[in-house]
């Protein structure tokens, strides 16, 4: 897939967004190394906190089908300005793709190209778990 094939796929995936609270509708679009692309969008809760971000939607939707090799994401966000994932996102990103690459894109589909590692350095990830000697 190009660059603006996956911002495309992204856009499109906030349309599924459930965002009646914050009314903030975002979409993301997850590469795995094999070229399948898993999509996700925003899904609010009543209760807020149980909100799920579109990145989080995606990956949570990769993992459960068995890929956890990812190369790529593509962000779209309302707002001027572009939508850089949240903290809670970046962790989980991590947890799979430390060096994933991050296509944050505007409403006009420009975007900025970003790595995990520039937005979460010196990230706690597996490896941080292991332990010593
Ligand atoms: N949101 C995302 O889906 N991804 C982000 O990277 C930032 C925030 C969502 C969560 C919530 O539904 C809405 O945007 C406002 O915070």
């Amino acid at each position: 897939m190009t660059t603006q094939e996956l911002i495309r796929t992204a856009f499109a995936a906030r349309e599924k967004a459930y965002a009646p609270y914050s009314r903030f509708t975002v979409g993301a679009a997850l590469e795995a190394k094999d070229g399948r692309v898993f999509t996700g969008c925003n899904i609010e809760n009543a209760s807020f906190g149980p909100t799920i971000c579109a990145e989080r939607t995606a990956v949570a939707k990769a993992v459960s089908e068995g890929h956890t090799d990812f190369v790529r994401i593509a962000i779209w966000g309302e707002g001027k300005d572009y939508c850089m994932p949240c903290g809670a996102c970046r962790q989980m990103l991590y947890e799979f793709a430390p060096d994933l690459t991050l296509l944050v894109a505007g409403q006009d589909h420009s975007f900025v190209k970003l790595t995990l590692r520039e937005l979460l350095p010196h990230g706690f990830g597996p490896k941080s778990l292991s332990q010593s000697e």
